[in-house]
């Protein structure tokens, strides 16, 4: 069985508490695209793990975590990540932990390029988070990139493949008066640097397809993790306000090193409400008394890089886009404790764009103007197992979802607690 959990909104939907709960009966979590962008926390047993590049599973150490080829690793990142688990008691060994030796690398001079890009963009800004992500990833595309197979392979061949990516950035970034690579020593030293870096991430770096395709032989049980989301992803995200990856779940299987066919379930996150870090279209963000009310009760702040969230209603024409867009078989809803304490809810069922009535997220999303319907909330969702025991208007509300976007409904948060679910 092969299941896929990807975010059906602007990130941060509670992917990786879903991804966690899944993974008590799989054999492995593959995180598939993005790198330490991504902020995945899991509230387990009385401790918080926000996780960014290594998978929600990876606390428990039954299940074989794998950060896939399509993702981006920063390996300076990546260790401090590991450490930081270590403390607080997880287990992280070769034998949980595998890396693909096919997964590119994220280097100062990516997060440089990044937050220079940035400044460049004056009043254009991304929002971006700051770790290097679309350099890397531009970098990939150009093929100049080094990739973790890199890292732990042959010395000259690393500084020379180095080299190169410095060659390429040198003159730009000494353009804006960044002299940082004017060193004529930088190769070396970046080499070296990297170097390290691979010794002591080399016992995870492998080939993952040997592993992927004895536990698909052996019949195991695999979840692709996804990072960011339908609305961030680089081809049906809203660009240029978008990540750098392909984070639908076709972009999973090409990240993961699966076939399309060969993937059973698609699970898409989403929350009661809707949120965004960082610029871009938001048609239904409430820049009032409500928005800060919803930051407020659903704690929306960014797990990566403690921005406040932008919030607003939910947005039913984003989720049965995104629905299509990943073909998800099911939906997984979180924040219905947050949404309820509010006594009037609104939804988003449809757009009036350039004055026609439309029912897809299309290119100039910011040009439409949500039509709300309003639904009666206020219910307590404390100690409840069942969606019935909440009351019959946390049930209307789950319904116009399903119904809205023909998908079931599977899970449901109503707290950060991995305790805090209802499973339908
Ligand atoms: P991800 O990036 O999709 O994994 O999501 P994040 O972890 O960045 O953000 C989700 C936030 O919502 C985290 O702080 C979670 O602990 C919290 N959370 C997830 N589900 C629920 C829920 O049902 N209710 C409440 N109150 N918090 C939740
Ligand atoms: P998870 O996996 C929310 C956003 C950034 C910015 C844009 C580009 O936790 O849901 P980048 O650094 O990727 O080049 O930034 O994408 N972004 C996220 N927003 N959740 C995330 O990940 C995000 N990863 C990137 O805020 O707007
Ligand atoms: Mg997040």
């Amino acid at each position: 069985m092969i299941t896929a959990i990807v975010g059906t909104q602007w990130g941060d939907e509670g992917k990786g508490r879903i991804c966690h709960y899944e993974a008590q009966n799989a054999s492995m979590v593959i995180r598939c695209a993005g790198g330490n962008n991504a902020g995945h926390t899991v509230v387990y047993e009385g401790e918080k793990y926000a996780l960014h590049l290594l998978p929600s599973s990876i606390i428990n150490p039954y299940v074989l975590s794998v950060i896939g080829t399509g993702t981006v690793i920063d390996p300076k990142a990546l260790i401090e990540e590991i450490e930081s688990l270590r403390k607080k008691g997880v287990a992280i060994t070769s034998d949980n932990l595998v890396i693909s030796n096919r997964a590119h690398v994220i280097m100062d001079i990516h997060i440089i390029l990044d937050k220079v890009m940035e400044t460049i963009r004056e009043n254009e800004k991304i929002g971006t988070t700051g770790k290097g992500i679309g350099p890397a990833y531009s970098d990939k595309a150009s093929r100049i990139n080094i990739r973790m197979c890199d890292l732990v392979g042959d010395y000259e061949s690393l500084k020379k493949k180095i080299s190169l990516i410095v060659k390429t950035h040198k003159a730009f970034l000494e353009s804006v008066g960044c002299m940082t690579y004017h060193n004529k020593n930088v190769v070396k030293k970046l080499a070296d640097e990297y170097y390290e870096y691979g010794k002591k991430l080399a016992e995870f770096v492998k080939d993952t397809k040997p592993i992927i395709y004895k536990c698909k032989k052996e019949g195991g049980n695999i979840i692709m993790e996804g990072a960011q989301s339908t609305f961030l992803d680089i081809d049906q995200g809203s660009y240029p306000d978008v990540t750098s990856s392909s984070c639908i779940a076709s972009g999973c299987c090409s990240g993961a090193g699966i076939g399309i066919t060969q993937v059973n379930e698609v699970i898409g996150v989403m929350k009661a409400y809707t949120s965004r870090v960082g610029e871009g279209p938001f048609p239904t963000e409430q820049k009032n008394e409500i928005g800060n009310r919803i930051r407020f009760l659903g704690n929306e702040y960014g797990t990566t890089t403690g921005r406040p969230r932008r919030c607003g209603w939910l947005d039913l024409v984003m989720i049965s886009d995104a629905v299509e867009l990943n073909g998800c078989t099911a939906l997984a809803l979180n924040h219905l404790d947050t949404i309820g304490k509010f006594d009037e809810i609104k939804v988003c069922c449809g757009y009036n764009y350039h004055g026609e009535f439309i029912q897809y997220v299309p290119v100039d999303h910011e040009n439409c103007k949500p039509c709300y319907e309003t639904l009666k909330g206020g219910w307590n969702t404390e100690g409840a197992t069942t969606l019935e025991e909440i009351g019959e208007d946390a049930v209307k509300f789950v319904k116009l979802i399903e119904e809205y976007t023909e998908t079931p409904v599977v899970y449901i948060g109503i707290g950060p607690d991995a305790s805090q679910i209802i499973i339908r």
